[in-house]
């Protein structure tokens, strides 16, 4: 099954986590893939899944690159359509939490996570969107979370930043329906990643797992399952939604 033959997504934050399980799973399907990661250290990381990409046959390529940044996302946008010719799909992923009761969370840790989580989604979107209203076509997905919709204590910057992703994605998807281009969210639960590594052995990790109607924690993989449902045409009248990938955990 080629689901995504000759298509390009856009990935950013790719170079681990659930980015890095959507990037093959996409280049499963056929799709070339460029995708963005932040900091030095994750270098080697992006190059070895450059080179595995390619190998499974697709044209793949990474940059180094913060969305945070507003021009930074400008350039990472145009650099994609002269070398990749168009996008197709692209998928916000990059994002951080900054976890602390109220009364502890301090303006840097605030701020760090609405820019990065936030602000990310704003700076990249608006730049893709130009591509894809030329070509009439594309599939953005936003990436959320369980506590961007029910909320969290202990999250109350990151569940304002990932609640903020979902009232951008619905206004966006009323714009740009008119020009084909669907917007969609994924509101992940608990998913095992570097991110959630933490809760491993925790008592907080036990309580989360009870909250679980399938008693387990996610992978990557089955979010990124999600993602190739709203990145190919099997979503071709979907778009303004939140799906939750969460093991029933929200209802
Ligand atoms: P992760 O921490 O493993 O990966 C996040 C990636 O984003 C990293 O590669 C990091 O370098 C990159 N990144 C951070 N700041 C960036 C920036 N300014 N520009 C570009 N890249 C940047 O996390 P994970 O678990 O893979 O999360 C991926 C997305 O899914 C995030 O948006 C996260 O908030 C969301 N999510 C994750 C859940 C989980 O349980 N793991 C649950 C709900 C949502």
């Amino acid at each position: 099954m080629s689901l995504l033959k000759d298509k390009v997504a856009i990935i950013t934050g790719a170079a681990r986590g659930i980015g890095e399980a959507m990037a093959l799973k996409f280049a499963e399907q056929g799709a070339n893939i460029a995708f963005t990661y932040v900091s030095d250290s994750s270098k080697e990381k992006a190059e070895a899944l450059t080179e595995k990409l390619k190998a499974m046959g697709v044209q793949a390529k990474a940059w180094q690159s913060n969305a945070a940044e507003f021009d930074q996302a400008e350039s990472f946008i145009a650099e994609v359509v002269d070398s990749f010719g168009k996008v197709d799909i692209c998928i916000n992923n990059a994002g951080i939490s900054k976890d602390n009761l109220l009364l502890r969370l301090t303006p840097d840790q605030w701020h760090a996570v609405i820019e990065t989580n936030l602000n990310s989604v704003y700076n990249i979107t608006k730049h893709v969107i130009r591509p894809m209203m030329k070509a009439k076509s594309g599939s953005i997905i936003n990436m959320s979370s369980v506590v961007g919709i029910a909320g969290n204590a202990g999250q109350s910057g990151y569940s304002a930043s990932k609640a903020g992703i979902i009232g951008f994605t619905k206004s966006i998807a009323q714009e740009l329906g008119s020009r084909n281009i669907r917007c969609n969210v994924i509101a992940p639960g608990f998913i095992e990643t570097d991110m959630t590594s933490y809760l491993k052995d925790n008592p907080a990790g036990d309580a989360y797992l009870k909250s679980i109607p399938l008693g387990r924690f996610g992978k990557a993989e089955e979010v990124a399952n999600t993602a190739l449902f709203l990145g190919s045409d099997l979503s071709s009248f979907i778009t303004g939604q939140v799906i939750n990938t969460c093991g029933g955990m929200l209802m």
